[in-house]
């Protein structure tokens, strides 16, 4: 279905301002392995921008650039440097001092902020980020960074002296797990790769990293920091289809732990390819369908604002994006009126366009898909409730209330990861509070409402199902020193910035009884600084 809908709109070229146009197209022939930048001849793939280009009245795909599609002949290679310059611990990059290690990632993100314009301009165009939120996606990245050294520099400060217990000293420290594939999402293909890829890497880990399918052109202006800011071998990039290149890297059993962002179902076949699955430790962010529950006396101005944002930031393509709403049926059609007239309010356009919320869509299947829910709800009794809900024009797609949306729709269990608002009308409390305890995933929740009785009892109950439980506000993943993590098939492992560096690294002691001849040696050791971990450097 195509509309005519004036909010549905593409731009003609000219209509787009010189400062958000790419100068030229990003053609990427180079890939990072072994610190070295390799020349690729062999085929490409295209990266089509979800924005389309109105040319005469036609709708025109536009090819951005392309990078290097690699195979599985030059996805071994960088296993193979990455587990070389790790060489089982003894790299110099993993022996390397703490101290050390910072300063080479000091380097690499004072080259990162030289390329801000250049990755903010690419997110716009390869995944549709609205240009504040993609300028929020890089500044909390390097915000994300500072505070991981400083984090790094506290966790050292408290290992740098020795404890002695039961007549025997000992010097505790994190040190590395080995060799890292970090692979993160399409919504944030810099800042989920990066709060995985820069704690793995400071806590002296190597790594190979594979963007997303989309948001791969926008880590290419950052290639060469990467080169010149760590030893050969220590970041190693592939890039391609991951069913065909990731299968032999896992299957080598050499990764010793895997940071993906994701789907559950491709997390679980990767999980499957490692033959040593003691070995793996898995670092996982992965589905979510959080619900809002919204109680009979809850503050429907407030709570209308919350649901917005919360369901429609970035089109819904949030994992932590608010995926249904249960609200009371008393209030109901309150709620519906008041959401609807939000969700009207939002601007759809370019994501360069001001004050711009409802963008295109990176997803080639996801309009497809979103039309297939809503349907669905539709045959089984919702309504579209907001004007010109559902209505569509290539990958722009106005949000779409549905209402009353109840169990037999698949938009009530399947994570739609889009601009589809479903809203179920309740009764009694038990019902939402059923759906979570039954639900496969347990991320997070927001309660909406004002007596503390009730609220304090829901609280209880969801902080054992979910693992963050937000009051009277949107879910979301910030601050990024809060720990972000989930139950079920929602997540493995916490990741906040000083959890991510435990992830990536595993408690390691120096123990000796204290006789004289091994605080003789220990005092020498340390005196002469001739060991990176025994030490009691203190960082200032
Ligand atoms: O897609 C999941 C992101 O981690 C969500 O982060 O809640 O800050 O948007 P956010």
């Amino acid at each position: 279905m195509t509309s005519t809908d004036t909010m549905l709109r593409f731009p003609t070229r000219e209509q787009i301002s010189p400062q958000f146009t790419l100068s030229k197209k990003i053609n990427q022939t180079t890939y990072l392995i072994d610190g070295i930048l390799h020349e690729w001849n062999g085929p490409v793939q295209d990266v089509i921008s979800p924005v389309r280009i109105s040319d005469n009245g036609t709708l025109v795909a536009e090819c951005i650039g392309s990078y290097p599609f690699l195979t599985e002949k030059e996805a071994l290679p960088a296993l193979d440097a990455a587990v070389k310059a790790y060489s089982n611990g003894c790299g110099v990059w993993p022996t390397m001092s703490v101290e050390k290690r910072i300063a080479h990632v000091e380097l690499f993100v004072s080259r990162m902020k030289e390329k801000r314009s250049d990755v903010v301009k690419l997110l716009m165009w390869e995944i549709g980020k609205n240009l504040p939120d993609s300028e929020k996606e890089f500044d909390r990245t390097v915000e994300y960074i500072v505070d991981t050294i400083e984090a790094l520099k506290s966790l050292d400060r408290t290992s740098s002296r020795f404890e002695i217990q039961q007549g025997i000293a000992a010097q505790i420290r994190r040190a590395p797990l080995g060799v890292v594939l970090c692979m993160g999402p399409y919504n944030y293909p810099l800042n989920e790769t990066y709060t995985t890829l820069i704690p793995a890497l400071i806590m002296g880990n190597t790594v190979i990293f594979k963007p997303p399918k989309h948001g791969v052109l926008l880590h290419h202006p950052l290639l060469e920091a990467f080169r010149d800011s760590f030893p050969a071998g220590v970041v190693n990039t592939v890039y391609g289809s991951g069913s065909k290149i990731i299968p032999p890297i896992m299957a080598s059993g050499k990764v010793n732990v895997l940071a993906f962002i994701g789907s559950s179902k491709v997390a679980g076949t990767l999980k499957k390819q490692h033959p040593l699955p003691h070995r793996l430790k898995c670092v996982l962010g992965l589905d979510a369908k959080n619900a809002g529950i919204i109680l009979e006396d809850a503050d429907i101005d407030n709570t209308v604002k919350e649901c917005i944002t919360g369901s429609l930031s970035f089109n819904g393509q949030r994992c932590t994006a608010l995926k249904i709403l249960f609200v009371h049926s008393s209030i109901v059609d309150e709620f519906v009126n008041k959401l609807c007239t939000g969700v009207s309010n939002l601007q759809c356009g370019m994501p360069w366009d001001s004050g711009v919320s409802i963008t295109p869509i990176p997803e080639e299947n996801k309009v497809p898909y979103l039309n297939e829910i809503v349907r669905d709800a539709q045959a089984k009794g919702a309504r579209i409730c907001n004007k010109s809900g559902g209505t569509y024009l290539e990958s722009l797609y106005i949000p779409a209330v549905l209402y009353p949306v109840n169990k037999d729709m698949r938009v009530y269990t399947e994570e739609q990861f889009g601009p589809v608002v479903p809203i179920v009308p309740f009764d009694n409390i038990e019902e939402p509070v059923h759906y979570v305890f039954e639900s496969s995933y347990g991320q997070q929740v927001s309660l909406f409402g004002k007596n503390p009785e009730v609220m304090a009892a829901l609280i209880d109950k969801m902080v054992n199902q979910v693992s963050r439980v937000n009051i009277n506000s949107q879910c979301q993943r910030g601050p990024d020193v809060f720990p972000f993590t989930g139950r079920k098939d929602s997540a493995e492992g916490t990741l906040s910035v000083s959890d991510a560096l435990k992830v990536f690294s595993i408690r390691t002691l120096v123990a000796a009884k204290l006789n004289d001849t091994n605080k003789a040696l220990i005092s020498d050791i340390t005196r002469e600084r001739r060991s990176a971990f025994l030490s009691t450097d203190f960082l200032f």
